[in-house]
């Protein structure tokens, strides 16, 4: 059982320690964890933010543990070169085209969420992203029109065929949970969501229990915090996925309590936050690493097929948000130290 552990930038050392303190803890036989560089660190250290050293130590494991990257004292530097293409690398080297952003309100955090208590209490829902396509992948470019003007474009495509797996795995995911899917697009404008829509429309033949409906993404937006208790499962595309996701960690509470599963065919994966590297808060000891933790139950589950100790740490996490130990990001004052302790000892 090994395991890549990917730290990265900023918060991303130092809430990946704490997983790693969980999943030690666990004692599972077996366990070997391999570390490797990624996005700014790698850089500054190889002059690349994804070295084929760190990809080779990525294809030898089963799973890999990812913090974040991102470093603004990168941005200036060419595209392929900064921090963020570490993740867009593995993703895409690695074919790990489904990201599942699981998102619900835990006991005793109903207060604390930007939505009202009664609102916010009914939230558990499952985004199903596609990782792999979107204009996150398509043709960019800078140009000079002929009048001198600057242009920055980004070419946004979907084939069939992403389309047609990513929508096998939202429905999958819909008949494991309460057989509803929500398709989120935007067919009323782009030709690529139109695409979107009529190949979900033909894989939802193979799933004749589920319920499927189709949502614009500027209306999911919305009802994501009018009524998000309306949502079981959404699949969505790469960029709209990536929105919604950061939103809807706000509807349970705080952005540092979201994990998430990026899935090739099969049972490999890469488990990582959906937050960044919050150079903000960097450094200092208050990032939650309650996100990244739940990412490890995540790989444990997916990966490695061991449930009970996925549901262990859940449980774990569960409890020390239960007994009141939050982090500032949650208008608590546990630093990341202290959230991993209380974990550790509830495990
Ligand atoms: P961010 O998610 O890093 O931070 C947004 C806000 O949320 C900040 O105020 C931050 O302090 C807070 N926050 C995030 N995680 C938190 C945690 N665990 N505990 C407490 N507060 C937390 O997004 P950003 O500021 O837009 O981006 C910062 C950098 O991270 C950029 O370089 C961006 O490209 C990168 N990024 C990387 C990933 C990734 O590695 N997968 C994801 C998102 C953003
Ligand atoms: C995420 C991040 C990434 C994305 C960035 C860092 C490339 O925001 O994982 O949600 O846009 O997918
Ligand atoms: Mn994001």
């Amino acid at each position: 059982m090994r395991i890549a552990v990917f730290a990265g930038d900023g918060i991303g050392p130092e809430v990946t320690e704490q997983a790693v303190r969980v999943l030690e803890k666990l004692d599972l036989p077996g366990l070997e964890l391999v570390e490797g560089d990624v996005g700014g660190a790698a850089y500054y250290k190889h002059g690349h933010p994804l070295p084929a050293e760190t990809l080779d130590v990525a294809r030898s494991a089963q799973a890999i543990l990812f913090g974040a990257v991102g470093d603004f004292s990168c941005d200036h530097l060419e595209r392929h070169l900064r921090p963020e293409q570490a993740i867009l690398g593995l993703r895409k080297e690695l074919g790990l085209f489904a990201n599942l952003r699981p998102a619900q309100v835990f006991a005793g955090l109903e207060d604390l969420t930007t939505l009202r208590p009664e609102v916010a209490s009914k939230i558990d829902l499952l985004i199903v992203r596609e990782l792999n396509g979107d204009v996150y992948f398509g043709e960019k470019g800078m140009r000079r029109l002929e009048d001198g003007r600057r242009q920055g474009w980004d070419m946004m495509s979907y084939a069939e065929d992403e389309v047609r797996r990513i929508a096998q795995v939202g429905f999958k995911a819909a008949m494991g949970r309460s057989k509803k899917l929500c398709s989120v697009d935007k067919a009323n404008v782009l030709e690529t969501s139109q695409l979107w829509r009529d190949v979900v429309i033909e894989v939802a033949k193979e799933y004749p229990e589920v319920e499927l409906t189709h949502m614009y993404v500027d209306n999911a937006a919305m009802q994501l915090v009018k009524n998000p208790g309306q949502f079981d499962v959404i699949v969505t595309g790469n960029l709209f996925g990536d929105i919604l996701s950061d939103q809807a960690s706000m509807c349970v509470g705080s952005i540092g309590l979201l994990a998430s599963a990026s899935l090739a065919e099969g049972t490999y994966g890469l488990y990582e936050p959906i937050h960044g590297s919050a150079p903000d808060i960097a450094g200092k000891g208050l990032a939650n690493p309650m996100a990244t933790i739940l990412s490890a139950a995540m790989l444990l589950r997916h990966s490695l097929g061991l449930e009970a100790a996925a549901a262990r740490i859940e449980a774990a996490v569960a409890k020390t948000l239960a007994d009141g130990i939050k982090g500032g990001d949650l208008g608590g004052t546990a630093g990341t130290r202290e959230i991993g302790d209380a974990v550790l000892e509830r495990l």
